[in-house]
């Protein structure tokens, strides 16, 4: 591949042109890397499952983890998804509150669905975003938007255009530059089953709507944990995802942190709060704090992967992370941090 056009959208007076481009690329089977309120994603034309190939191609995305498909319109579900008719007013409740928005609902799936963009599974991961641009680009397209996050497989996922750029450069004919992403977490992922009395809501995975937020829809059930790391109901929330390429390892207290010596430690801070003592517990070569402003967990995930990616570029020799309170956002902040570190 050649070079990567980096696409600027900041100017929304040049917005409408930046859409007719992208959907003439995705409209010809090319893939277009795209804002979104959660992370960038990797777009394709959902329905071309050549274009689809080109994602997991760019990404070294393995086959078995299946993309999530963005729509337009409420309406534009029923082309992708079979609501079973037990489910259709939890799923409208829950598309009414969240949508356009960072939740995506895991449903039975149409045929028009291309296996690839699924890996084979007979559910379809759906979303829709709130993001300006994505939203012009679905309905510019006329088709489903198939997009992961746009990182290489198992990396950290971009939350600016220039960390795309890290990523994939060379690897993609566009990227749309639309400035830092709100949410700066990827969507919750949850697969909405009939229950006897309440529907049961499977959270795959935890993001921005939280379990909290869920909870007056139906009974919020979080899978077990698979040891054996065969087939998690969400094919891509495996361990050792999120990772930098620096070693990180997630400590519960600064008591537990034993330095080598000639190592240098780089800090990844909650608050930067002394009273949880690791930034004085050691000389951190360098120290990236979550929530500097102290706005705490909803600053803490808009800033989480930005500042895993600062500190992996620090050159320190191993991140040392200390916990978030695990309410909340608290909850896939932490889920990231222990996938992050368990590589090691
Ligand atoms: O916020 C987001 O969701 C971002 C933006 C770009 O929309 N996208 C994103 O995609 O995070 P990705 O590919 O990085 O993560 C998609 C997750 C994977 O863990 C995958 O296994 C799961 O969704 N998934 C997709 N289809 C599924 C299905 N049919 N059943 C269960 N899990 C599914
Ligand atoms: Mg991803």
């Amino acid at each position: 591949m050649s070079e990567t056009r980096i696409i600027d959208a900041s100017d929304p007076a040049a917005q409408n042109k930046v859409v007719l481009d992208v959907v003439a690329l995705l409209a010809a089977g090319e893939v277009v890397a795209l804002p979104t309120e959660t992370v960038y994603g990797l777009g394709a034309d959902a329905l071309n499952p050549e274009a689809v190939a080109k994602v997991f191609a760019a990404k070294e995305r393995p086959a078995f983890d299946p993309l999530i498909v963005h729509v337009g319109s409420f309406e534009q579900v029923d082309e992708v998804a079979e609501v079973p008719e037990e489910l259709k007013e939890v799923v409208a409740k829950l598309m009414k509150a969240h949508w356009p928005g960072p939740l995506t609902l895991v449903l039975p799936k149409k045929d028009c669905v291309p296996d690839i963009v699924t890996s084979g599974l007979p559910t379809v991961a759906v979303r829709m975003s709130a993001h300006p641009i994505m939203k012009a680009v679905v309905r510019g397209l006329g088709h489903p938007v198939a997009a992961p996050s746009a990182n290489r497989f198992g990396r950290i996922s971009p939350t600016s255009a220039s960390a795309v750029e890290k990523e994939l450069s060379g690897r993609i004919p566009a990227i749309v530059d639309g400035g830092a992403c709100r949410e700066g977490l990827e969507s919750t992922i949850i697969r909405p089953e009939a229950g006897e009395k309440r529907p049961v809501l499977h959270m795959l995975r935890s993001g921005p709507v939280t379990k909290e937020m869920l909870q007056r829809f139906g009974k919020v059930e979080r899978p077990k944990r698979n040891r054996s790391n065969e087939a998690p109901e969400a094919p891509g929330q495996l361990d050792s995802h999120y990772a930098p390429v620096t070693p990180l390892r997630l400590l519960r207290k600064p008591e537990d942190f034993k330095p080598e010596a000639g190592k240098k430690y780089g800090l990844l801070s909650y608050c930067g709060s002394e009273k949880t003592g690791f930034i004085n517990a050691y000389e951190w070569d360098h120290v990236e704090e979550l929530s500097p402003g102290n706005g705490k967990l909803a600053e803490a995930a808009v800033r989480f992967f930005f500042v895993l990616r600062l500190l992996d570029e620090s050159g320190v020799d191993e991140i040392i992370a200390e916990p978030v309170s695990e309410t909340g956002l608290g909850v896939a902040i932490m889920d990231k941090l222990r996938r992050a570190s368990s590589r090691k």
